[in-house]
């Protein structure tokens, strides 16, 4: 049973992650991501797939359109319905369920494929969604996982936002430490045999300014929003936006003209024991 704070700290996170405009994150630059997890996992037609903190269906529709029989969880059932829209779009259908990835609804082993895409990371506590990935997915299926990596852009990022976001929960780790091998080895022990352990990159060339990718992030993803709005009641915020400029001009990759980004994470792959 959940008690009343952690109650309160899913209804905040979720809050968070309705905010903003996180669907059009996902059309704009994140949307490679979703295939890539459903190739590494192997889908294909007939397999039961479950996608954790699924979002829009990032991954959970190319899983549907590779034939597989596919629910899509997550906290935030305010996505849903732009997911639905591009299932739609996609020709697929696939069930939607809210779901908190620390304490899912399913039965225990009712999965062929266990995955999540950036998306199972921003649980507060690692070891409670490792054990849940690993209960529902049965023995001989797969789990797989994209996760940011702390050294990334996007570790990067969380550490540049930290001084100015509310303080973080009592037990809550950081996302990006998803991102590293050892922790992964760490969590799922000798539950999982890992086959892939890979980094890899996100190329972004969507905006042009560099400082286009930190008013993007503003306006549309709620932990940056978040930040922000903590930083302007804390008569910050004028510190935090430079802080953005500084690091949307550091991780540039490109000119001043034409930016270009990438943010590493790391593939998980391995086979449920
Ligand atoms: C960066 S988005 C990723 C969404 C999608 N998988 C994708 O690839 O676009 C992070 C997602 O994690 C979800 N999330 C955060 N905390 C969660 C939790 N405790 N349980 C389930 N989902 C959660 C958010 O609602 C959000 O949809």
């Amino acid at each position: 049973m959940a008690s009343t704070a952690d109650t309160e700290l899913k209804a905040r996170h979720r809050k968070m992650w309705a905010s903003g405009d996180y669907p059009s994150m996902v059309e704009t630059f994140l949307l490679p991501l979703g295939p890539k997890l459903v190739e590494a996992c192997g889908i294909g037609s007939g397999m039961r797939v479950l996608d954790v903190a699924a979002g829009t269906g990032n991954a959970s529709i190319p899983a549907a359109k590779a034939g597989a029989d596919v629910t899509a969880s997550d906290l935030t059932p305010e996505l849903f319905d732009a997911g639905r829209r591009r299932a739609e779009a996609e020709g697929v259908t696939l069930q939607w369920v809210e779901a908190d990835a620390e304490n899912l609804p399913f039965e225990d082993e009712s999965y062929d494929v266990v995955m999540s895409s950036i998306g199972a990371m921003f649980a507060p506590r690692h070891q409670d969604v490792a054990d849940e990935l690993v209960r529902v997915c049965r023995p001989g299926g797969t789990i797989g996982m994209l996760n940011w990596t702390p050294e990334g852009m996007i570790g990067a990022l969380f550490r540049t936002m930290g001084p100015f976001a509310p303080p973080p929960p009592p037990g809550a780790q950081p996302p990006p430490l998803w991102g590293g091998e050892d922790h992964v080895k760490e969590l799922f022990g000798d539950r999982v045999d890992l086959r892939t352990l890979d980094r890899e990159m996100l190329e972004i060339t969507a905006f042009e300014n560099p400082r286009d990718y930190g008013e993007h992030f503003k306006e549309r993803y709620g932990p940056t929003i978040v930040a922000q709005n903590n930083a302007r009641n804390n008569g910050m915020e004028e510190e935090f936006n430079k802080a953005l400029d500084d690091f949307c001009e550091e991780w540039n990759l490109g000119t001043d003209d034409k930016a270009r980004f990438e943010q590493e994470y790391l593939v998980v792959v391995g086979t449920r024991k």
